[in-house]
């Protein structure tokens, strides 16, 4: 059997990591396709050396652009891989433009699709991610849900003959990697200047364009950071770094210090050395959760619903609208006593969803 895996944007570096690895002990053959829809160092090349996995066998370099254009170059580039490929299975991973992209161009040659983290949905059709959830999902012809919540909203989509319950694979790598950092393994992560380890921080996160885009909005977030009572670590995404520079926000004020995106490994370690999160990214949400942390998401709502159970994550979709020590004591509460449980599985996804894939076969 012979799969292609299609990735382009950090997210999908992390949860191409463990299907690498899973193919890797098959006689499957595995083909990976770089979009370039990131291409920064600390977006892209760490993912592969950090995570060990093989360079990709093509590289479609796309880069940045508007949706129509970024969507529309994968599009374009894809057909002649396809055509000179012709494997058994294009498989795509998450939300992204080169998710939606990926399955478009697969399903318009007659080629099997499959949906990694298929069924998340938000119900929120401002967020870019939201349309290409949706669209992947109905144009895919084998539907992996990590969670029984993605299955309940497939089933409710009526794509319940094409969905299987395979496990989410983030668990997989996230588990490994605190493993390996717990065992010293990895060196202490990069964190922005100003911040000790040793002393109480928040870890931060913010790049969702409802969040970064609007000038007026951003800067509030960022003075409601600045307004915590310990620092905060906030590791700038790219698109954070050029949307502050265009609407003229100092993000160094207050409590945040300002720092560079960490490798997977560095983020394991940073997570579990601060005292809680604040974030607006999916994959963090759930890190937090995994690595026992309390999450405070600045959304109006999250795709992972289970980390909301026993308030080990919780929505602020404007800290700026209410006290200052109100919005202080929900981002720096301690983690809850009670265990979470598992509703992300086991952190054996992978071989599940290579066995999903073997099962849904028809040569
Ligand atoms: C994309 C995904 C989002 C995911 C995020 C993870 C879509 C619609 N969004 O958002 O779901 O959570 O990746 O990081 O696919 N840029 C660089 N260097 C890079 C990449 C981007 O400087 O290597 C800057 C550019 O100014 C670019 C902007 O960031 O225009 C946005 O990049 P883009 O890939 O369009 O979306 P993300 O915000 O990264």
């Amino acid at each position: 059997m012979k799969v292609l895996s299609v990735v382009g944007a950090r997210p999908q570096l992390v949860k191409l990591a463990p299907i690498a690895a899973a193919f890797a002990g098959t006689p499957h053959q595995h083909v990976i396709v770089h979009t370039g829809q990131h291409y920064d160092a600390d977006l892209s090349d760490v993912f592969f050396t950090g995570l060990g996995i093989p360079d990709p066998d093509i590289h479609l370099g796309v880069g940045s652009g508007s949706h129509g254009a970024q969507t529309g170059a994968v599009l374009a580039a894809m057909d002649k891989v396809l055509e000179g490929e012709r494997p058994d299975w294009v498989l795509v991973y998450g939300d992204t433009n080169s998710t939606v992209a990926g399955a478009l161009s697969a399903v318009k040659m007659h080629l099997p699709v499959a949906h990694l983290e298929a069924g998340l949905r938000s119900f929120n059709r401002r967020m870019p991610e939201e349309h290409n959830r949706v669209l992947t999902d109905h144009c895919a012809d084998l539907l992996l849900a990590p969670t029984e919540e993605a299955v309940r909203h497939l089933a409710n989509e009526g794509l319940s003959d094409r969905t299987r319950l395979a496990g989410d694979v983030m668990v997989d790598i996230c588990l490994r990697v605190r493993d390996a950092v717990l065992a010293g393994k990895h060196p202490a992560p990069a964190l922005p200047e100003g911040i000790d380890p040793e002393r109480p921080f928040l870890l931060a996160t913010l790049h969702r364009p409802d969040n970064t885009d609007d000038p007026a909005r951003l800067a509030s977030i960022i003075e409601s950071l600045a307004a915590l009572p310990v620092p905060v670590a906030l590791l700038a995404h790219p698109r954070l770094i050029t949307r502050a520079d265009e609407h003229g926000v100092e993000l160094a004020q207050g409590s945040v210090r300002v720092g560079r995106p960490l490798p997977y490994a560095g983020l394991v370690a940073a997570v579990m050395a601060s005292v809680g999160v604040v974030t607006d990214s999916g994959g963090l949400q759930k890190e937090a959760f995994l690595l026992d942390r309390a999450c405070t998401t600045i959304r109006p709502e999250t795709e992972w619903v289970e980390t909301l159970e026993g308030s080990w994550n919780v929505l602020v979709p404007d800290p700026h609208t209410m006290p200052v020590s109100e919005w202080a004591k929900i981002a720096t509460r301690p983690a809850p006593e009670a265990p979470h449980g598992a509703p992300y599985g086991d952190g054996t996804a992978a071989e599940r969803v290579v066995k999903l894939l073997e099962e849904a076969h028809t040569p």
